[in-house]
């Protein structure tokens, strides 16, 4: 039900050899709502997507409508409906848009279902959602075209389709608006909050603040892997340690460009 925890992390912690990537970390993401978690760089974002989504090894708990999922391997939780976006991207180059997204459908086939179209070239959509999710993303005029030759903009959509084809209850998006501008960045948010309200639950990852702001119900703070604040998007972000910890970030960024 709306506002009723969907996904709830407790005590998340990723150690990479020596360094403590995601520090004790406990967060709730809420049914229908979307949840912005937001940090300077190396906060330890993606990190805690790696680790939500089984593609790092962590420990503390995870769990998804009230069952333990943290031990489940990466496919097993997709199977239970979280899906992700990765930053770098995500998408096959060598594949066409239309096949890009049909990669991000659960098929009744299976995965061989889907290489089947794709290898026959009969490509079609088999769920009527994937339609239209295309037709909300304004993707439907770039079904045919490679992924090669699209704008970072686009593939960063082509990604968010991919991952919302499977028909996801929860999708983590990882810097969905890198590489757009300021336009395209404002148009995904309404996109985005209009997937939300056809029912998609959503963690979003981005250093857009106007973005975070504008589409997100609440936010998460991280700073150093550690949870420094958390709750409503404007007032988190006034406070003074979230301020310290951006100010910080760019001291750190001016004082590397000098030397
Ligand atoms: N595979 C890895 N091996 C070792 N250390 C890593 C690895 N991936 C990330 N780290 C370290 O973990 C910390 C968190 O990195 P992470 O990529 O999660 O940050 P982020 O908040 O996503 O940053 P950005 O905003 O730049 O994407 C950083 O100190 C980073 O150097
Ligand atoms: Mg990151």
């Amino acid at each position: 039900m709306n506002g009723e925890p969907l996904l709830t992390v407790t005590d998340l912690t990723v150690r990479y050899g020596g360094v403590v990537a995601v520090d004790n970390v406990s967060l709730t993401v809420p049914t229908g709502k979307i949840v912005g978690l937001i940090g300077p760089n190396g906060a330890g974002k993606t990190t805690l997507v790696d680790a939500l989504t089984g593609f790092v090894r962590c420990s503390g708990t995870v769990s998804f409508r009230g069952v333990r999922i943290d031990r489940l391997r990466a496919h097993l939780r997709a199977r239970h409906g979280i899906a992700r976006t990765f930053q770098a991207g995500g998408i096959f180059d060598d594949l066409t848009v239309r096949e890009n997204i049909l990669i991000g459908e659960r098929r009744p086939g299976g995965w061989w279902s889907t290489v089947r179209a794709i290898v026959t070239g009969r490509g079609e959509h088999a769920r009527p959602e994937t339609r239209a999710l295309v037709g909300t993303l304004g993707l439907g005029d770039l079904l045919g075209v490679q992924a090669s030759e699209l704008s970072s903009g686009q593939r960063k959509l082509v990604s968010v389709a991919q991952a919302l084809a499977g028909g996801p209850e929860l999708v983590l998006l990882d810097e969905p608006a890198a590489g757009l501008d300021s336009t395209e960045s404002a148009w995904l948010g309404e996109r985005l909050r209009a997937v939300r309200d056809s029912g998609v639950t959503m963690l979003l990852v981005d250093h857009d603040m106007e973005l975070v702001v504008n589409v997100c119900d609440e936010i998460v703070v991280l700073d150093f892997g550690k949870v420094i604040a958390a709750g409503e998007p404007q007032e988190t972000l006034a406070q003074p340690q979230v301020i310290t910890a951006y100010l910080g970030s760019v001291t750190a960024a001016t004082e590397g460009d000098a030397a």
